[in-house]
Order: structure tokens, then sequence, then C-alpha cells
């Protein structure tokens, strides 16, 4: 299967990615890698990895619009089968749902429903829930609410509340990226259908 995946940061979640699709039998190969801004480190990780980038950044755009069909067609021009955002910090547009429905899979840091949108480990913290963890799950229209495919359990410690919450984001990735790459390997050789919200992967 051909991947393309979309990164804003520091691409660790990719580069378990380009580590997996190293071996042929992961079945799948990442094509492009896309972002929203240029200078971090997730495109260097591609580029050391010979794999074409590109950049749309929303403020070189008159709109959001115009950035949403710029980004459709950078991403359609490689023919992905699946889309992966792995750590991308941008709503996709129209535009790009509708070229890529239920093909786009998405990683966050928490328990969905629990806790979605762009700051899910300092939210779970904050609420003072017990466990938190990671899900992996297929894009819809909505913030974080696509049907979800996987999802990793992480116990919260005393001591996360005293350095913001990075040493449990940095546990929950430990997961996220262990989960992403097991779940995208598994849709790209089995596909997948979506039934009722519920995503079912052939056994
Ligand atoms: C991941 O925890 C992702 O879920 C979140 O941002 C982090 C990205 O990390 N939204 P990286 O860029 O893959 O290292």
């Amino acid at each position: 299967a051909r991947l393309v995946v979309l990164v804003s940061g520091s691409g660790t979640n990719l580069q378990a990615l380009l580590d997996a699709v190293a071996d042929p039998a992961y079945g799948a190969e990442i094509v492009a890698v896309g972002a929203d801004r240029d200078g971090i480190a997730g495109l260097t990780r591609a580029e050391r990895a010979g794999v074409p980038t590109f950049v749309h950044r929303i403020k070189d755009h008159a709109d959001r619009a115009d950035w949403d069909a710029a980004l459709t067609a950078s991403v359609e021009r490689h023919r992905p089968d699946l889309v992966v955002t792995a750590g991308f910090m941008k709503i996709l547009g129209a535009r790009f749902m509708a070229a890529f429905a239920g093909r786009i899979v998405n990683t966050h840091p928490a328990l969905l429903p629990a806790f979605p949108g762009a700051h899910g480990v300092a939210d779970a913290l904050a609420y003072g829930v017990r466990v938190t963890g990671c899900t992996v799950h297929l894009v819809d229209a909505g913030v974080d609410t696509g049907p979800i495919i996987a999802q990793g359990v992480v116990e919260v410690l005393d001591a996360d509340h005293a350095d913001g919450g990075e040493a449990l984001h940095e546990r929950i990735k430990t997961v996220e990226r262990r989960l992403l790459v097991e779940i995208v390997g598994r849709l790209a050789r089995e596909g997948h259908r979506i039934e009722d919200r519920k995503v079912w992967i052939p056994a």
C-alpha cells in the first residue's frame, strides 16, 4: 500500500513508520511526507530516508480553502492508499476530506472520546484521570471524532503533575508509535471496512 504521512513536528511517529516500511513484509511504502511548516525534524527524517517531501503553510495561501486545495493536490499526486496524520496539527479541509474519506488515519495522545484537540495530554492531566493513553482512529469532519481503530492505555503517575505532562507524553508516545505501526501495517496488508462507525480489519 502507498502511504502519505503528514507531520508538524518532531516526527517520531513518522520515524517509526519509516523504520517499519524498510521491511518489505510490512506491506507498505511511504511515497511522500507533507508538512504545514518547514524547518521541522519530521521533514529531515523523511529527507534522510530519501522520501520526497512537500510543505504547504497556511500563511502562504489566500485563505484556508486555497490551502486545503493545494494540500489535497500535493497528496493526490502521490496516489496514496492511506494518508497518515502523525502529529499533524492542522484541521484538514473539506476538499481533503472528500478526496480521502475513510482512508485517513490519525493518532491522538489521549483515550478518545475524552480529551480531543491539541492539548490531549495536558487536558487529561488537568482533569485528574488515573489512566490515559492514545487512540488510532480514522479522520472524519470533526476534531478527533472519527471511528476508533485501536487504543493503548498508559497510567498517570503522581509525578506527572510536576512537569506539565512532558514525561507522561513521552510514555504515551512510546505506546503510540507501536500501536500506529501495528495498525497502519494491518490496514495496508488487509484493508478495512467501516460499518456503523466501527472499523473492521479482516483478521
Ligand atoms: C503525538 O503524540 C501525536 O499524537 C500528537 O503529537 C505527537 C507527535 O509526535 N498529536 P511526533 O511528531 O510523531 O514525534
